[in-house]
Order: C-alpha cells, then structure tokens, then sequence
C-alpha cells in the first residue's frame, strides 16, 4: 500500500491557499445582496476535498506556472463545482439535504438564495480567470476562459446533468452512461488537468497526455462516486447515500453491478496512470491522485 501522506498534505495545503485567494474576493459590503455572497461563502468554505485544485496546481507545476496565478485557477475552478453542487442539491434536481457534512445551501438559506449563489460562483469564475492577475498573456486568458465555459456548459457540466436527470425515462446502456458521465464529471476534471499545460504554453504532447489523464481519472471518479452510494453512509460520506437507484439514475454501478464496476475503476485509474509516463517522477502526486479516487471513502 502507498503511502498517501504527500497527496493528503498537498490537498489540505490546497485548500488553504484557494479559501486565501477567494476570501478577499467574496467580500461582504454591508448591502442586502450580502446573503447571497453568505451563501457563496457557506458553499466553498465548507471542505470539500478540492480535487479539482489541485488538479490545477499539480498539472501547473508541470510547466513551472508561477504559483499564485495557478491559485486563482485553482479558485476558479472550485467555485464552477461550488455552483454544480449547489444547483445538483436543489429540490428540482437531486433534492438532497445534506453535502459536506452541513445542511445544502437551499436548507441553511432557501432556494432562490441558492440558485443566485450557484449563478454568481459561475460569474465569479471568469471574472477570475479574465483578471490580468490571473495571467500576463489575454491569448491565455481567453484560452481558459473559453474551455472552461466550454466543460462546464451545454456540451460539458450542464449537458451532463441534463442527460442524468433523464436517465429514468431512458434506456442508457454503458456507453451512453460513459459519455453523459464524461460530461457531467469529467469534463471539468479535464480542464482542470489541462489548465497548467495551457498557463505554461505547454506542447500539444504534453497536453494531450494531461487530457488523457484526466479523461480516465473522470471516470474512475464518478464510479467511485456512484460505489460510495451504495456502499457509504451518510455520515461517512456526508451526503445521503443510497438514493441514486431509487432515483432511477444511470449509473455503472447499476448497469453491472458493484464488483465489475469496482473492477472497471481500477482499470480506468491505471489507464490514467499510463498517460503520464513521459512526466517521470515530477508527476507522482498526480499518479497518487489516481489511486486515491478510486480508494477513498468520501
Ligand atoms: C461530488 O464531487 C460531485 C461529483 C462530481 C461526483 P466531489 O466528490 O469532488 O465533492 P467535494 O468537492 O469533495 O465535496
Ligand atoms: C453530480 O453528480 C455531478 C455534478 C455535476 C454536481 P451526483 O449527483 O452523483 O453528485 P453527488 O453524489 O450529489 O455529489
Ligand atoms: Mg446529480
Ligand atoms: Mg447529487
Ligand atoms: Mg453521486
């Protein structure tokens, strides 16, 4: 067994730098619009285990990015899935009451305060990457700006979510349960493996090797997501758990039953593996990060 100690370390120094990056930027003016960046607060202060951050910063030490600006990537990065979560929570999506251990944002505010929370961490996003801080060079800048609008929209997050919530009156078979994970999951965890290569000007190599990293990665992800349903508790996991065959969604999980898709994960996370051959020992956090998806409990 690995010793996950640097990739444990790693995630928790993340998450201290992306809350020291938004702190100052998600400021309370006194007005009543306040609730609504209480809300945002309340959403991305709340833990999480900043994956896609780290992504960012792992993928960005690759191509030797100056360190803060990969920060507010990072930052960005979290505030798009602070916003997928809060609107995947709503009553009108998954309903769900609990994330990260603490009451959703509909259930500590309401859910309009919700909805507009979700819409401003989007805005806020590409106010961040669009920002001069953020990068020197605006070709990089609108390159960031453009995959990210592109994984989180129609043909990325968002369409990903639309398929799931459909899932019930469709007749999803493994590969069609693959692509509308691909988008809904993994379409984010790709930008965010391929940040860095694009701050730091990286050949279409090195990239491509990133992408298919984090294609797998994605995968293996949402299988781990979807085991932890079945097999995790709430308290462990903290959100409800047990819900998803209930709510008729598509997942592996579903379709061939808990051990194959166990075995499929270990696949796709040694696939991701794979694809970072050419990176040597500088990726060994990202290789750990491999292991860790599929391995953990929350
Ligand atoms: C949960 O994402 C939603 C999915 C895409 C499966 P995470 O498991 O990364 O959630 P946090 O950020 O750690 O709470
Ligand atoms: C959500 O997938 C993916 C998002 C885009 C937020 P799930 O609905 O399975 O995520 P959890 O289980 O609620 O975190
Ligand atoms: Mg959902
Ligand atoms: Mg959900
Ligand atoms: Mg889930």
């Amino acid at each position: 067994m690995e010793d996950n100690g640097p990739l444990n370390e790693a995630l928790a120094a993340t998450s201290t730098a992306i809350e020291r990056v938004l702190d100052p930027i998600l400021v309370l003016n006194g007005g009543p619009e306040d609730r609504v960046v209480e809300a945002m607060r309340y959403s991305v202060f709340s833990g999480g285990k900043r994956l896609r951050p780290f992504l960012v910063l792992a993928g960005a030490e690759l191509f030797g990015v100056d360190k803060p600006q990969a920060l507010r990537v990072a930052a960005a990065i979290e505030c798009v899935h602070c916003y997928s979560l809060i609107h995947d929570d709503l009553p009108a999506m998954d309903d769900d009451d609990l994330r990260r251990g603490k009451p959703t944002v509909h259930k500590q505010f309401d859910e309009a305060t919700a909805i507009l929370a979700g819409d401003a961490l989007m805005s806020v996003a590409f106010e961040i990457l669009s920002s001069e801080e953020t990068h020197s060079d605006p070709y990089v800048r609108l390159e960031l700006v453009k995959h990210l609008a592109h994984a989180s929209g129609h043909r990325g997050m968002v369409g990903g979510q639309m398929i799931d919530l459909q899932a019930p009156d469709l007749d999803l078979d493994e590969m069609d349960v693959q692509r509308l994970q691909q988008m809904k999951t993994g379409a984010l965890i790709c930008f965010s493996a391929e940040a860095g290569a694009i701050m730091g000007h990286a050949g279409k190599q090195a990239r491509a090797s990133l992408h298919g990293y984090a294609r797998d990665l994605g995968l293996a992800f949402q299988i781990a997501d979807d085991l932890l349903d079945v097999e995790g508790t709430a308290e462990e996991v903290g959100k409800a758990t047990g819900k998803d065959e209930d709510a008729g969604k598509a997942t592996l999980v579903g379709l061939m039953g808990v051990d194959r898709a166990r075995k499929q994960a270990q696949i796709l996370a040694d696939q991701a593996i794979e694809h970072l051959a050419q990176f040597d020992d500088k990726a060994s956090l990202l290789r750990a990060a491999a292991h860790f998806v599929i391995n953990r409990n929350v």
